[in-house]
Parts: C-alpha cells; sequence; structure tokens
C-alpha cells in the first residue's frame, strides 16, 4: 500500500512545534513490508544547507495559480529509509521562516497542496491514500475532489486529514480565498469551506477527507464540544463516525536516556538515580545555577503561549518562585511570558534560568536533569514533552486534558502507583497545590518518588503501537474501496 503524508514541516528538515517530530519520525515506524510510506515538503530557503545540499533534481513544471504562472520544481531525498520529496518555489517558499502573516501563509499553502497533486503523475507515484497534516494541507481533499477530479490516475486514492491543533485553521475572507485558489462559489457555503463567513481551509479538509484523525482519543472527545471545538465542534459531531484519535509516540532512538549523546553521562531505569543526579549538576553549572543536586529541578520546555498554560504559571509564579525548587525554562513565544521569565531568572538567579531561545541539545539535558516536568496547558492535542520527560524519569505535572489526560497517569500514594502529577481544573492554585504535593513528594517519600520515575521510564510511547493503528486506519479505508468497486 502506497501512502503520502504531506506537511509544512518535518524533523529534520524544519521544525516549529510537534508537528514536525510526527512527520518526521512516524513513517520509519510502519512495517515496510506492506507500508510504502513517503513524505511531501515545501522546500523552503531556511532548510538548512546542509539538507538542501543533498536533495535531488527530479522534474519541474508550470502551473496557473493565483493570476500567476508558477514555477515548481520537484526535488527529492532519502533519509533512514523514507522517501521525502520537496516542492520548490522560490516565490512562495523563499522567507526566512517557514511561516509569515496568515494572509501570505494561505495563499503559501493552498500553492503548496495544489502543486504536491499535479506533481504525483509526473514523478509516477500514485498513492493509496494522501495523509494530510493540518490546515496547510487542508485544500488537498478540496481540490482532489474538484479540478483534479476527472483525471483517472486520481480515480481511488483516499484521503485522511490529521488535526494536530485545531486552534490553526487557515482562514480568511472569502473573497480573497476565492482569488487565492481558484475554488469556485460552490464551495463557500456553511457546509463547505465557509466558516461564518470567513473561508476556512482546515475545514475544507475536514468536510472532504473520507477519514479524520487527532493526536490522542481524549481530544478527538474533546473537540466535539463547544470548549474545544474553536468553532468546529458541530462538524467534528456531524462527522464523528468517521473521526479516531490515535495517540502520537516519539522516536524511542533519538530520546533515549540510555545512548543519548547530548547528556553529561547517560542512564536507564536501573540507575537513573546517579543518571539524573549528575546530569542535574552539571547542568546546574551550564546554567549558573546554585549547584546542589539535591535541590528538586522542574522543568519548562514549550511554546511560551495561552494555549500551554503560561496565564496560570503567570498568576502564582512569585508562590512557584517560593518553593523549595529550581526552575529551568527553554522556549520562546509570546513576549509577555517571555519577559516574566527573565524578571525571575534575574530576581531568583540561584533559583530560576530562563532560557529565551530554542536548543534542541539543550532541551535534552533538561529532559534528564529534571525530576518534574510542568505543562498545565489549557488544551493539549497530544503533547509530546511530557513523553519525552517519562521517558527520562522527569515526572509530568500536566493539567487532566487531551493528550496530557491519556498519557500521563496521576500518582496515587496509596496504591503507589501512577506516572506524574495531574489537576483537573484550569485554576493557577489548583495547580499550585498539585506542584506542592509533588515537591512534598520529592522531599518527603523519596522511595514513593524513585519507584514512580522507574514505572515512568517503563511505559511504552514509542511509535509501535501507534503505527499499528494508522495502518488499520488505512487497511480500513481502502478494505471499503474493495468492496464499493465490486
Ligand atoms: C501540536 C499540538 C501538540 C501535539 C503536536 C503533534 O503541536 O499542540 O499537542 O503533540 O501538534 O501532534
Amino acid at each position: 500500500k502506497k501512502i503520502l503524508f504531506a506537511a509544512s514541516e518535518c524533523v529534520p528538515f524544519i521544525k516549529t512545534g510537534g508537528l514536525a517530530d510526527v512527520v518526521g519520525s512516524l513513517p520509519k515506524y510502519f512495517d515496510s513490508s506492506a507500508y510504502d510510506v513517503r513524505v511531501i515538503l515545501p522546500k523552503y530557503l531556511c532548510i538548512p544547507e546542509k539538507w538542501r545540499s543533498k536533495m535531488k533534481y527530479m522534474t519541474h513544471f508550470y502551473t496557473d495559480f493565483c493570476w500567476r504562472n508558477q514555477y515548481v520544481g520537484v526535488l527529492q531525498m532519502e533519509l533512514e529509509g523514507v522517501q521525502f520529496y520537496f516542492i520548490d518555489s522560490e516565490f512562495y517558499f523563499g522567507g526566512p521562516w517557514p511561516y509569515h502573516n496568515m494572509y501570505e501563509d494561505i495563499e503559501k499553502f493552498s500553492f503548496f497542496s495544489k502543486a504536491v497533486l499535479s506533481t504525483l503523475p509526473l514523478i509516477g507515484f500514485r498513492p493509496d491514500v494522501i495523509h494530510c497534516h493540518d490546515w496547510q494541507t487542508g485544500l488537498i481533499p478540496v481540490y482532489l475532489n474538484d479540478s483534479f477530479q476527472g483525471d483517472p490516475f486520481f480515480q481511488g486514492i483516499k484521503t485522511v486529514m490529521t488535526i494536530h491543533n485545531l486552534r490553526f485553521q487557515g482562514t480568511w475572507n472569502v473573497e480573497t480565498i476565492k482569488n487565492m485558489t481558484g475554488l469556485s462559489d460552490y464551495y463557500f457555503t456553511p457546509d463547505k469551506l465557509e466558516h461564518y463567513t470567513n473561508g476556512n481551509l482546515l475545514k475544507g479538509g475536514l468536510v472532504y477527507a473520507d477519514k479524520i484523525t487527532t493526536v490522542s482519543k481524549s481530544y478527538a472527545r474533546e473537540i466535539q464540544t463547544e470548549f474545544y471545538g474553536e468553532g468546529l465542534d458541530g462538524l467534528m459531531r456531524a462527522r464523528n463516525k468517521d473521526l479516531v484519535g490515535i495517540v502520537n509516540g516519539i522516536d524511542y532512538e533519538v530520546y533515549n536516556p540510555k545512548t543519548d549523546g547530548c547528556l553529561e553521562v547517560n542512564f536507564d531505569e536501573t540507575d537513573f538515580q546517579k543518571g539524573k543526579r549528575e546530569n542535574k549538576a552539571a547542568l546546574q553549572k551550564e546554567l549558573g545555577l546554585k549547584e546542589d543536586p539535591d535541590k528538586m529541578m522542574i522543568g519548562i520546555i514549550s511554546r511560551l503561549t495561552d494555549q500551554k498554560g503560561f496565564d496560570l504559571v503567570s498568576c502564582v509564579i512569585e508562590e512557584l518562585c517560593g518553593l523549595d525548587v529550581q526552575l529551568v525554562v527553554l522556549g520562546t513565544g509570546e513576549y509577555g511570558y517571555e519577559e516574566m521569565f527573565k524578571h525571575y531568572a534575574w530576581k531568583y538567579p540561584d533559583k530560576v534560568s530562563a532560557n529565551i531561545f530554542y536548543s534542541e541539545a539543550l532541551s535534552h539535558k533538561i529532559y534528564a536533569a529534571c525530576d518534574g516536568f510542568l505543562m498545565p496547558s489549557l488544551f493539549e492535542p497530544c503533547g509530546l514533552s511530557q513523553l519525552m520527560s517519562l521517558r527520562y524519569g522527569t515526572l509530568p505535572i500536566v493539567r487532566e486534558t487531551g493528550g496530557l489526560k491519556d498519557t500521563v497517569e496521576p500518582y496515587n500514594e496509596f496504591e503507589n502507583t501512577g506516572t506524574g502529577f495531574s489537576f483537573a481544573n484550569y485554576n493557577a492554585h489548583e495547580m499550585l497545590a498539585t506542584v506542592e504535593y509533588a515537591v512534598k513528594t520529592y522531599y518527603t517519600n523519596r522511595s514513593a518518588w524513585d519507584e514512580t520515575a522507574k514505572r515512568a521510564m517503563e511505559r511504552d510511547f514509542s511509535w509501535n503501537a501507534s503505527a499499528k493503528s494508522y495502518e488499520a486506519l488505512y487497511d480500513d479505508l481502502l478494505k471499503k474501496e474493495e468492496i464499493s468497486d465490486k
């Protein structure tokens, strides 16, 4: 079976968030004797030259798009057994970052979606399923239904639309989207791409895809409610027979404390106490925190946005800093949150370290060194950082939502079960009380803490199980096809 992933980002080429981790790691975990999974991406100018120079030219053509006649180059590259294709357009993909502003991005990714389909016959790859990720590829199922419909090459191709985050939908006024995409009036009604008077690219994908998936079971349920539905809960309810939640995994080869080259010392579930202490001491030194491996350390690695619960953190930041812990932050985002962490790092230099940038290597060191990991998200489709934390024996402290709820089992001091700490309501003091409980457990019941960390490390959040669920989904789609052919 031939599967094509279409997405706007993918590790190791280009990453702005968890989407890139998923698109870059999942294809490796399919049974390659039965599933030929390939990936198609934009060839951004901001992809490091190291990768760009390895891409091989395949072909090029011109396409009419948005009243311009556009060059479309197609390149290819194989990496770790996976075939990657890249769509080249300096006009659209020449910026310093994959995304710019919604207006330009809508045109850019509409172009990409059309170019992906136009490319397939030229490179002779006819997928059975096109698996689209997020709003940037939402128009693929729509174009497939529209201008590509008549071509026998495309007959019977199935589509899957995966929601990594329902908040981002790609919307702009109908007139503009109509002009940009070349789609006719027919598509701009409330049962198709129109959404509260705007045009909506993700909605197009959600209406036209054969199946919809999202990245955890809880989020699949939540988005059918008004609170989490981002205005699309009605559509999610209407399509709930075709909607499934499949939890994300992480790349267990990249995130492996036993072999991780970024760490001071490697460790596994048999010697993590010692291993984590040494990593902590090294990190305290590197970041200029007070060197004391007995001090509990809590990490935050995140986009610094409201989605991730930083308004809760800001309500009780003084109280958090007042606890007997060190706080290590890594990430960028909203100016107010960046400044808040910088301020507290200045105020409590021994206790708080604010690293307002992103570094893959530093993130690994933080996962290894910390004892706890704070992630109080307002909503969380899946979340990957808590999975990385679990793998490194760092106990997540999370709000019970979406993938956080599905992957972190709350510690129960009476039963001695669980893998982390969690709270239900989006409330700063409920979060604070949960952090305090974690701190108390760490200092007063160390053996229970360590057993919890060991359980956390032993949980399996590799891609193995979830890749099987995607295989079953594709099988199901293609089976239906055989039946309807008869
Ligand atoms: C988005 C979501 C996150 C999810 C990731 C990968 O970044 O916010 O929860 O883990 O996509 O699916």
